[in-house]
């Protein structure tokens, strides 16, 4: 039952130093870029913030993955900096008011973005109908399950996740659905076979000596 992918190169394990060329390597056989921001905070890593998305050179749009505490006061830098997706975390956003889910996702519109929504493997989808109800999750472009707790790269990816897919889909979620977390030939394919949109890979993609074999057998 698997359809055509996308796949998302996460920029986490690529070579800081050398950003363009390390996105332009797998840009020919990927649809979309990763960008995970992470404060020190909400995760216990620190990565990288709208200074360097500047520097990210690419025909590809770009999901800007905030795992930070505040994301409400980053929006405008980020969508600034070249970022054509924001994806929040549900689990930051206050239960009601100025920086609810609902007000920061209508603030990243606004801003003319896309928007996304991420979850943490605790986290169940059953949230986001709760925190959003059906009139909002219309407007939400990609929700993001995570299938490692967020903060690192490399991790081992967590089967459990998976049923996340067809829940969202049960709930009506017509958006895209995103996997972030383990990912390779293996695991996405189970993913792509439960109906996920976009795979995200930063160590197998930037991690392998031949990346574009890499990038290419994500193709599902
Ligand atoms: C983890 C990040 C991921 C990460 C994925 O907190 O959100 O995007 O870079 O890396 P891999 O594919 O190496 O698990
Ligand atoms: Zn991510």
């Amino acid at each position: 039952m698997s359809k055509k992918v996308q796949i998302a190169p996460s920029i986490l394990s690529a070579d800081f130093g050398k950003l363009t060329q390390e996105i332009a390597e797998v840009e020919p056989y990927t649809d979309r870029i990763h960008f995970d921001v992470m404060d020190g905070n909400f995760v216990p890593n620190i990565s990288f913030g709208a200074p360097i998305l500047k520097w990210v050179k690419t025909k590809l749009p770009i999901d800007v993955h905030l795992m930070i505490e505040r994301p409400w006061l980053y929006l405008e830098d980020f969508v600034k900096s070249g970022g054509d997706l924001i994806i929040v975390h549900s689990e930051v956003c206050a239960k009601s008011g100025k920086n609810s889910l609902v007000n920061v996702l209508k603030k990243i519109k606004k801003l003319g973005a896309k928007t996304g929504v991420c979850i943490k493997p605790k986290t169940s989808v059953k949230v986001l109908m709760d925190v959003l109800g059906e009139k909002w999750l219309r407007h939400v472009d990609q929700i993001l399950i995570m299938t490692v707790e967020p903060g690192f790269g490399g991790q081992s990816f967590m089967p459990k996740m998976v049923g996340k897919i067809g829940q969202l889909r049960k709930m009506g979620f017509k958006g895209d659905i995103a996997i972030d977390g383990g990912i390779n030939a293996e695991t996405g394919k189970i993913c792509a076979d439960a109906g996920a949109d976009i795979l995200i890979a930063g160590n197998y993609i930037f991690g392998a000596k031949d990346r574009v074999k890499a990038a290419k057998s994500l193709k599902f």
